[in-house]
């Protein structure tokens, strides 16, 4: 089976995400890598061995003005996008006492930015007035036979509650 989707993955130069992408691709989909490191990226590109359908894109989340550049970018860009992975994380095993104010920036504004990126791949997907039925956030954790955190598929379902006239699915 093959499929027309076109995802923007982020985190997609490693790890889960970029497994996704392999099997968005598998699928016949094309995706978009997006992450800090372009040399990173262009790796993965190189990888995942399907030319024509991995582009790249780099970009810090954790950046307020890159995350608002990027997503001006969209409609004229990526104006086809059918879904989107969120797969960017911080991941800093310290104990609770020796955590910085630094820790907590880190967490916060990688949050932030998923929120604000989040929000404009869906106004790009509602834009295509519901002719689509890809998943917005959680291709990565169903493709790592994962349930969501209980904060994402919050999140996930105020979106969803939130834009009833499209066929976005979770
Ligand atoms: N793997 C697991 O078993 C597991 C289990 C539970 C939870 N998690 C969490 O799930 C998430 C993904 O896990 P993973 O194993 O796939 O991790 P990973 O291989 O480290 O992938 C994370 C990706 O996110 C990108 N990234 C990090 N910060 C970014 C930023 N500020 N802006 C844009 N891209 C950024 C990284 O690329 P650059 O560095 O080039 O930006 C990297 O490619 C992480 O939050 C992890 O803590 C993982």
């Amino acid at each position: 089976m093959t499929s027309k989707t076109r995802t923007l993955i982020v985190g997609g130069a490693s790890g889960m995400s970029k497994a996704t992408a392999r099997l968005l691709l598998e699928d016949g989909g094309s995706v978009v890598l997006v992450g800090r490191q372009r040399n990173r990226l262009e790796v993965a590109q190189q990888d995942l061995a399907h030319p024509g359908r991995v582009e790249i894109a780099a970009l810090d989340l954790a950046e307020p003005a890159a995350v608002r550049a990027f997503s001006a970018r969209i409609p004229t860009e990526f104006p086809d996008l059918t879904g989107l992975v969120n797969g960017a994380g911080v991941f800093l095993p310290k104990p609770f006492l020796e955590h910085a104010e630094e820790d907590y920036d880190r967490y916060l504004d990688l949050n932030r930015g998923t929120f604000f990126l989040t929000q404009a791949v869906a106004r790009a997907i509602r834009r295509l007035e519901g002719s689509l039925s890809d998943d917005l956030v959680s291709p990565l954790c169903k493709a790592a036979g994962l349930k969501p955190a209980r904060a994402w598929q919050k999140f996930e379902r105020e979106i969803a509650g939130e834009l009833p006239d499209t066929d976005m699915g979770f």
